[in-house]
Order: C-alpha cells, then structure tokens, then sequence
C-alpha cells in the first residue's frame, strides 16, 4: 500500500501524468524517516527539514506535522517488517513545460514504506571501503531535492570499483557522501564539516554531533581539508540508514590501521543506545488480558 495525492492503494494501481515536473524537470523534493520498532526515529526533525526543502524551493507544504505523522502510522501499520524507511516525494504538480515555476499548482504527493535495511556485522565489523571524488553536484545540496542524477554518477562510478560509498570534496575541502554525511578523527579530535549549502544537514550527524557534546568527546566543526581526511585516524559515515558506519578503506589505501577505530565503536553503541526503546514494563500476563 502507498499513499498517492490524499488516498492510499496498491502501489500498482499508483498513476502521475506526464506533465508532472517531477517527471519532466526533477522539480521537488523528498524526505526519507527511518522507523524502528515500528516507532518513527526523529520525526520532528525529519518533518522540519522537508519543510526547509519545500520552502527553499517555493513549494507550499502539503502537510501538517500531524498528518505527515498519520501517514507514516498507517503506512507503517499496512507493512509487515517492523523496520521500515518510509519515503516522501513531493514534487511542484502537473504544468506545461516551462523552465519558470508556474503559480497555483497543487502539489503531487507520493509516500512509500519499504523494509528499511540496516548494516551487516560484517559492515559494522569491517567497516567500508570507498572511493574519493570531486564533488560534480549543484550548490544547493543543503536541499534534498529529487534531482539525483549527481549523486547516482558518482555512486554508480563507485560500486563499479567494488565500493559501498563515495566521499566527495570540493575545492580541496570535505563535503559529504552521496548518500551520507562525513566526519573524520584527526589528533583524537572529531572534524565535522559545516551544515552549509554544501552539504544536506543531517539527521545522523545532528545525532552524532548531540552525542559528541553530551559526552565531551573533543571535536570541532569547520571545514575539513581533504589532506586531514586522507591522513586520518578514523572516518565515519551517517545517515538514517547507517546510523554511523567507519570507513576503513578509501581509494584501496586504509584508513588508519584499516580497522574500525575505538571513537567509532563507542559512537555506535551510544547511538544505537538512543535507538532503543524504553524498556516495556515487567510483563504482567499475555496482551490480551493487560
Ligand atoms: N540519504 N547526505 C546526503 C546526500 C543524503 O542523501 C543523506 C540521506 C544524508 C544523511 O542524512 P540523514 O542522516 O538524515 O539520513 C546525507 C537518505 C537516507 C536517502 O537518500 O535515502
């Protein structure tokens, strides 16, 4: 089941005109929430940064944060895994083609819940190897919008050459990953870029970034340079489907030994930690007869 310009139906059944500028120019934008345990993850945020999104580019936003809410429930009620990304899509609506946003239009809406796959052990063991890249995308990427076609270049470049990721830099300084943010240890301290234009700010990193301060584990955000990044001691990688992830090889060199380092290992037991939910009280008899 999918939810499509107000109603819900079987994904097959799901229609858009081929007018829509979605279709014909990328014109919209998308927000993707993981959920756990069937409980959304960060919804607040998630909601307030599609709302930025719409807003940067002049679509008005078709939700409230409480219905955005009530889709994800039904959504998510409808599906069988209790691991889900559910995954929003609103683009300008139907127009005749013309570069200019016409006025007045009513935006088209597409959600969809899909089984949200987490890391391997493996991957959490290991971590991943990746490529490094110039950055070839526009300079909003502060905006998650649909167009993607940058980003699934450089991806597909990458998997071509057996790597999971892509780590960009522009101009000799950090961005992100094509579909994670970066951060970087160097002389014990964490270097997290700046949430500029340059880059979407992340959820993950907020999480990250929260965690960093609460434990008073040493770490700055500025602008990192691609040097501090190929000679660091550890890289991580975030995003709502990674939580954080290290990288341990880029561009076939190792990153530090070439194992996930002990910052990572203590970022990613605190993170998970804030995944869980609370502990349900003692059990009182089958559900049934609570
Ligand atoms: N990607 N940077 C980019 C370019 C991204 O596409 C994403 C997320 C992130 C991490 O953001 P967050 O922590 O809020 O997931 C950073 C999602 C998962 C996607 O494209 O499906």
């Amino acid at each position: 089941m999918i939810y499509l310009n107000g109603e819900y139906m079987p994904i097959e059944e799901a229609r858009i005109p081929v007018l829509d500028r979605g279709f014909i120019f990328g014109d919209g934008v998308y927000e993707f929430v993981p959920v756990f345990e069937r409980v959304p993850f960060r919804l607040h945020e998630h909601f307030a940064r599609l709302e930025r999104s719409l807003a940067a580019v002049k679509i008005p936003n078709p939700f409230s944060e409480a219905t955005f809410a009530a889709v994800i429930d039904k959504l998510v009620a409808a599906h069988p895994s209790a691991n889900q990304g559910v995954y929003f899509h609103i683009t300008r609506g139907v127009a005749p083609r013309d570069h200019s946003f016409p006025k007045g239009l009513t935006p088209t809406v597409f959600v969809m819940a899909n089984p949200l796959t987490l890391p391997t052990q493996k991957q959490v063991d290991e971590g991943l190897a990746v490529a490094v890249r110039e950055d070839i995308r526009w300079l909003r990427c502060d905006i998650k919008s649909t167009s993607l076609l940058g980003h699934c270049m450089l991806r597909t470049e990458a998997t071509g050459e057996g790597c999971a990721e892509v780590v960009l830099v522009r101009d000799g300084f950090l961005t992100e990953a094509s579909s994670s943010n970066v951060l970087v240890v160097k002389d014990g301290v964490v270097l997290c870029p700046p949430k500029d234009h340059l880059i979407l700010p992340g959820i993950s990193y907020d999480v990250i970034l929260e965690l960093l301060a609460v434990h008073r584990i040493a770490h700055e955000v500025r602008p990192v340079r691609e040097a501090e990044l190929r000679g660091a001691e550890e890289v991580w990688i975030t995003s709502s489907t990674k939580d954080v992830l290290a990288i341990t090889r880029m561009d076939g060199k190792p990153v530090g030994d070439g194992r996930p380092g002990p910052l990572f290992r203590r970022m990613r037991t605190l993170f998970s930690a804030l995944k869980t939910p609370p502990e349900k009280p003692a059990h009182r008899g089958s559900p049934e007869h609570d």
